[in-house]
This record gives structure tokens, C-alpha cells and sequence, in this order.
């Protein structure tokens, strides 16, 4: 696969070795009002992603800029095999398979790694006793973010939604709201992973 370069807000260019976008329009080449929202989410959350990536490394922490660049692009391409006619998605099945989906097709793609992103992505993770105790369309196995890319990308992501023109940073606030009604435990993830990542803001 080709390398190509990714640049961000005039930020310096992160070399990428794998083109996320030939990828993208491989598996949208028929959809393109999917494709186009899903760039524009997917370039939303890698922008946010990179930038807590900048900041852990100026931490001194050790984080890998160029996954995050290519799987922060990557993490939802799994929702066009969906049906979710609003975000112009005629697959099948539920939109909670978007992530599990992603899996199976970057795993084709010869890229293991980055599945594991789209699989593990979904709010602030799922455990297999959640999916199986809410009888979520999923299979029933641990679907959490571990590496600290994985946390980070599933972190920014909960900033954008998609489909939305503006698409303005969701407030904290607002982030909570919507994980509190999956249990105040969700809270408390998105609450460690904003200190972490974002400790001047509230
Ligand atoms: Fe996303």
C-alpha cells in the first residue's frame, strides 16, 4: 500500500504508512453521502485524537502518533455494511455492529491492529457480561479499549457525532449526560481518561 502523509491544522505532517482514505473510498466507492460523512467525523476525531497525542508526548509519554493518525481515520468504516439509511448506510444489521464490522473488514485488509480500534470503540467500551446482560446485537466478548491509542481515539470520538453540518466539540457535559444513561460507571471511565488527556479543562 501506498505512503501518503496526513496533515493537520498545519501541524506537522504525520507520516503515515498506510492510506486510510484509499481505503475508505474502496468500501464506499458506491455511497458517497456515507463516505462524505464519514470523513468529515472521522477527520473530527483523528484532529482531537493527534492533539492529545501531542500533549502525552510533551508529557514525555510514549504514544504512537502514526497509528493514531491512520486508525482514528479508520475506526467507523465498518457502518456502511449497516443499514443506517440517515447516514446513507444499506447494509444489514444494527448500527452497533458498525465497530465489529470495522474489525472484520481491516482484519481483511491485513491490518489487525487497527481492527482492534473499531471494535473497541463503542461509547467508553463494552465487557462481554454487558453485552450478553443487555442482549446487545454483539457477540458476547470484552469489546474495552486498552492501549493508550485505543483510549485515546475512543475518547475523541465521543466529541463529534456524524452526519451533522456544523459539527461542533460536544460540550463535557453533555458527554456525561449521554454515557449516564448507560450507568454511572461509564462516567467514571470518560471522567479518568479526561484527566488524563485533557487536565486543564473541565
Ligand atoms: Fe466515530
Amino acid at each position: 500500500m501506498p505512503v501518503s502523509t496526513g496533515k493537520i491544522n498545519g501541524r506537522a505532517k504525520v507520516k503515515l504508512k498506510i492510506s486510510p482514505a484509499e481505503l475508505i473510498f474502496k468500501y464506499y466507492s458506491e455511497a458517497p453521502q456515507a463516505k462524505q460523512i464519514l470523513l468529515d467525523h472521522s477527520r473530527l476525531v483523528t484532529r482531537k485524537a493527534l492533539k492529545i497525542g501531542r500533549y502525552l508526548q510533551a508529557q514525555g509519554i510514549s504514544v504512537d502518533l502514526q497509528f493514531i493518525a491512520e486508525a482514528a481515520m479508520l475506526h467507523d468504516i465498518g457502518m456502511i455494511l449497516t443499514d443506517t439509511p440517515e447516514l446513507g448506510c444499506h447494509g444489514e444489521g444494527n448500527y452497533l455492529q458498525h465497530g465489529v464490522r470495522g474489525k472484520e473488514i481491516l482484519e481483511k485488509e491485513g491490518l489487525p491492529k487497527h481492527a482492534r480500534v473499531c471494535e473497541r470503540h463503542i461509547g467508553v467500551g463494552l465487557t462481554a457480561d454487558e453485552i450478553r446482560q443487555q442482549q446487545l446485537p454483539l457477540p458476547p466478548r470484552d469489546m474495552q479499549p486498552e492501549t493508550l491509542e485505543e483510549k485515546i481515539i475512543c475518547y475523541a470520538d465521543l466529541f463529534y457525532s456524524k452526519g451533522e453540518s456544523p459539527n461542533p466539540e460536544k460540550t463535557f457535559g453533555e458527554i456525561r449526560e449521554k454515557l449516564g444513561k448507560y450507568g454511572q460507571n461509564k462516567v467514571k471511565v470518560f471522567e479518568q481518561w479526561r484527566k488524563m488527556f485533557e487536565p486543564d479543562l473541565r
